[in-house]
């Protein structure tokens, strides 16, 4: 054994100077016909590169073609030139298969995205929802609740009928299980999984998913209903800019006289209407993924106005790939749902436990008459004068 391992020693080591004779001759051949570094450094430099020492021994010498045009084997394309051409969309791909994303296969732009909804949204979703939070408990320690101060009258009168509660609270409880359920989805990964691991976050996932996408249309239904019976009452007016002035009373003194909605109510009603259809287009756009595509359009006319230029920044990106328009509608509809939510946190606090008598106005749509005079004086005048309340009745 022994001796015919020194036979082949002595062998290896006779043939050594010819392989080394031919690697002068052609550099190619210590990397076994691959490209060599000075290849490479040439590409690199932006040189043109003869890649006749491949495409010749892949019989196709007639290939002069540049290499991001060829796949597979024949021709002198090397992988990471092909791979980059991929990732920069300039490789002149075609499939049998139809839709409008197929023919990006490497989406580079999907990096920043990645890393700004794994970064940056995170800790902007924990700011604003936990501030608010923390907000409102000072608001709380420091105010207290705010309490009816007359003597209570034992009289009711009705504030919200039934098909108004009714799409008030199909507006909350689909709102409630949208917000759960989407912060499932965005901080799932970070949050959920570290926790309770891979099996548990992923049946939560797939329900959490099929939650959100189902109950949208229960949110969008409630959106018209509560804009149709209340958008008349929320028309902006004189009396706001007095409430406004005095903030509502909400620091202390006295409430300002208010119609139905006071002022800061008509800017909770249009935060819900706007940011909630704002929500609900982009939210449409992400259901039906490239087919209503928002944002290249929108981009190209606020660079046309040369607003990004205002501000010293650049213009906004345009054309988008399909998967950008995809990211730029993902990143909107969490930023402005965070947006609503961290609003809505204050107006569930001051819809319960922040303002005595005012939950019966949802709960059973009467309220006590010295809580409406105090509130709403100008609607309680209104609705005193023209019917007796419900226990003189
Ligand atoms: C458990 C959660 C909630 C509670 C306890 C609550 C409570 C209330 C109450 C008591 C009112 C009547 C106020 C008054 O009589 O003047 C009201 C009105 C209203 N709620 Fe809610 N609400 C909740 C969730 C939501 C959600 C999630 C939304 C929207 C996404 C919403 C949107 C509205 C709007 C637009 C009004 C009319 C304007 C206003 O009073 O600000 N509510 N809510």
């Amino acid at each position: 054994m022994l001796r015919l391992m020194t036979v082949f020693a002595l062998l290896f080591a006779m043939t050594a100077p010819a392989s080394a004779q031919e690697a002068t001759e052609d550099p190619r051949a210590a990397t076994g016909g691959a490209q060599t570094l000075e290849d490479i450094l040439r590409r690199q430099e932006g040189l043109v590169m003869d890649d006749s020492f491949r495409s010749d021994v892949t019989g196709n010498p007639e290939n002069a073609a540049p290499i991001t045009d060829q796949l597979g084997t024949l021709g002198g394309a090397s992988d990471p030139d092909l791979w980059r051409a991929y990732r920069y969309e300039v490789a002149d791909l075609t499939t049998q298969a139809r839709g409008p994303a197929v023919t990006t296969m490497i989406q580079d732009r999907g990096m920043w995205w990645q890393a700004f909804r794994e970064g940056p949204l995170v800790l902007m979703t924990a700011a604003l929802l936990g501030g608010t939070l923390v907000l409102l408990t000072l608001f709380y320690l420091i105010r207290g609740r705010i309490r009816i101060h007359g003597e209570k009258t034992g009289r009711t009168i009705t504030r919200f009928k039934a098909f108004e509660r009714f799409g008030h609270w199909l507006l909350a409880s689909s709102f409630i299980l949208l917000g759960l359920t989407g912060l499932i989805s965005l901080l799932g990964r970070k949050v959920l999984i570290p926790t309770f691991g891979h099996e548990a976050f992923s049946g939560l996932a797939i329900a959490s998913k099929w939650i959100h996408n189902n109950v949208s249309w229960a949110f969008m239904l409630a959106l018209v209903i509560v804009f149709v019976v209340w958008v008349v009452h929320n028309i902006p007016d004189r009396t706001d800019l007095r409430w406004l002035a005095k903030a509502g009373g909400l620091f202390g003194g006295d409430h300002p006289p208010a119609k139905k909605f006071n002022a800061g109510q008509k800017l909770i009603f249009w935060a819900v209407i706007v940011l909630g259809t704002s929500i609900s287009a982009s939210g449409i756009s992400l259901l039906f993924p490239f087919e209503f595509n928002m944002f290249a359009h929108t981009f190209s006319v606020i660079n046309g106005w040369g607003v990004p230029g205002w501000f010293g920044l650049p213009d906004l990106p345009y054309p988008l790939l399909p998967h950008e328009e995809m990211q730029f509608a993902q990143l909107w509809h969490a930023i402005v749902s965070l947006v609503l939510t961290a609003i809505i946190f204050a107006h569930i606090y001051l819809g319960s436990v922040g303002m005595e008598g005012a939950f019966d106005a949802m709960g059973k749509g009467e309220v006590e008459e010295q809580w409406a005079r105090e509130h709403h004086s100008i609607w309680a005048d209104e609705v005193l004068n023209a019917k007796p309340s419900k226990s003189e009745a």
